[in-house]
């Protein structure tokens, strides 16, 4: 399929290096144990000196935090627990003082179940009626299909008021929103107006392919397990009926049209299609720049995922690329040892995609995911699942910002999870090392700026199972990327043997790339940017 030409949005370059802030875990500026809009506030500098283009603020909006914020009850306001509108407002100002733009998190898929359009709708009171997903029950009283949401529960939720049910793709607390509703999409678009008007210069919308549904109900099918048995029953059906994602593609155009042309605007994609293809779907010049899906940092083996999502186009910007995020556990934990070798692994190769690029906080000093016990879990889905998966919660450990001082300098008080670790120490220690994660970090995406790769053409030179061979073609010229999956050495790319490497995730070896490295060369010989 042809790429479509990029449209230029404001002051946004086509393919941003956008930083994932989790408020609750970033900093804590007051002493409650959690972070706080001041608290990221004070510490945009560090943001801003990494290099990349603009900060994804994660849900800041009124919520009893059932699901870490993205069950709202008020979208038009700052919980208290992270501040006041005026404190975003002086967190806007100093991001564009220090040239990073904002983007922000969009729950328009679902509320609370105590935000007040739910009480009122659960009471049919107009215009509230139809402003969630109802239906009656089958005439035995149960539910009207078969659904199961993404958490592992029943789809629907019986409501005592309005004797009907509710649809839950979420957690029990997180009622559907009717995107066929147009008073909704009117209160929906007033919201991202309210932002824009505060200076956010873009937004992330949640489970953007969940806005709507088949409205005739009929049951999801079987999946084929193929003798598997998944932990999460979510996976033992396709979600053919309870998703529409081509439905919420031509959807997109709406928020597109409410957010305004020079809004960056990214769609999270779930559910059974991960395909490119719905990928571009989303991405076109008067929908969303960009959508991602969990397939390349849920594989096991980055190389062979990689290939195939570039052999069916994804790197041509509209697939945005990301290792962690506070819904996954953190890569270099979950298929890595959390060494610092994995962390410069996985950034090395992250940070050469063409295409926008998101960075989970923590994982430019290789913070690992945290081992919780059960006792310390705060996420519904972690205490659902565990010990069986890894979880979220050990993602969203707290930012070490000084492993010396007390709580690693996150706040004064008790922290609300363990803080996070990473093996060089804190932001504070990787900042006086040259050999650091985040000096790793520092240089890559300075020569990712430098070599135009945001932008560059990219093809396939090489893949052998563990190995990847990328050809790169940027703004200065061709470069080559290797990635060395493997534990074991495997020979240099024969185009560049001798030459030095731009970049290294560690030191070449006269062997060969050595286990588990990544390494960038330019193949012209001026210097580039010279
Ligand atoms: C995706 C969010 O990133 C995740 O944290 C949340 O639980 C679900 N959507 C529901 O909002």
């Amino acid at each position: 399929m042809e790429a479509e030409p990029r449209t230029t949005r404001g002051r946004w370059p086509h393919n941003p290096v956008i930083y994932q802030i989790y408020p609750r875990s970033f900093r804590d500026s007051t002493g409650t144990g959690e972070g706080d809009l001041r608290g990221i506030t004070e510490r945009l500098d560090h943001v801003a000196d990494l290099g990349v283009d603009a900060i994804w603020l994660s849900p800041f909006f009124v919520s009893p935090m059932c699901d870490g914020g993205y069950d709202v009850a008020d979208h038009a306001a700052v919980d208290p627990r992270f501040g006041t509108l005026e404190d975003f407002d002086a967190l806007v100002d100093r991001a564009h003082d220090l040239g990073l733009l904002v983007m922000i998190d969009q729950v328009f898929n679902h509320t609370s179940k105590d935000h007040p359009w739910y009480k009122r709708s659960a009471l049919r009171e107009p215009p509230y009626e139809n402003f969630y997903v109802w239906a009656d029950p089958n005439p035995d009283g149960s539910p009207p299909t078969n659904w199961i949401g993404f958490f592992g529960a029943h789809a629907w939720r019986w409501n005592p008021r309005r004797r009907q049910y509710c649809l839950h793709q979420f957690l029990p607390c997180q009622p559907c929103l009717n995107h066929h509703c147009p008073e909704l999409r009117a209160r929906q678009n007033a919201i991202t107006a309210f932002w824009r008007d505060r200076g956010v210069d873009g937004f992330r919308y949640d489970a953007v392919t969940a806005y709507f549904h088949d409205r005739a109900l009929p049951d999801n099918p079987p999946a084929d397990l193929g003798g598997a048995q998944p932990i999460n029953p979510f996976e033992y059906q396709l979600h053919q009926h309870d998703m529409m994602p081509n439905d919420c593609a031509a959807f997109s155009a709406e928020l597109r049209d409410a957010a305004g042309p020079d809004a960056y605007l990214l769609g999270e994609i779930n559910g059974d299609d991960l395909s490119v293809e719905l990928v571009r779907k989303f991405s076109r010049s008067d929908r969303l720049d960009a959508a991602y899906t969990q397939e390349l940092p849920s594989s096991p083996k980055l190389a062979p995922t990689l290939r195939r999502l570039i052999e069916d186009g994804a790197g041509q910007g509209a697939m945005a690329w990301w290792l962690s995020s506070h819904d996954q556990p953190r890569r270099i934990s979950r298929a890595g040892d959390g060494s610092a070798r994995d962390a410069r692994l996985h950034a090395g190769l992250l940070l050469a995609l063409p295409g926008p690029v998101m960075i989970f906080q923590g994982d430019e000093i290789g913070q690992q995911q945290a081992h919780l016990e059960y006792h310390q879990l705060r996420d519904q889905f972690d205490r659902n699942y565990w010990p069986a998966t890894a979880g979220r919660d050990g993602a969203r450990a707290p930012l070490p910002w000084d492993s010396e001082a007390p709580n690693a300098g996150f706040g004064s008080g008790e922290p609300w999870l363990p803080i996070g670790t990473a093996e060089q120490g804190g932001v504070a220690q990787q900042r006086q090392d040259d050999e650091s994660v985040l000096a790793f970090h520092k240089r890559a995406l300075a020569l990712r700026a430098r070599l135009g790769l945001a932008d560059a053409a990219i093809e396939i030179e090489q893949a052998d199972g563990d190995q990847l061979v990328l050809r790169l073609q940027g703004a200065k010229g061709p470069v080559v990327v290797a990635l060395n999956e493997s534990d074991k050495t495997c020979p240099v790319p024969p185009r560049v043997a001798g030459r030095e490497p731009l970049l290294g995730s560690c030191t070449l070896s006269t062997d060969g790339l050595p286990p588990r490295s990544v390494f960038w060369w330019h193949l012209d010989d001026a210097a580039p940017g010279a």
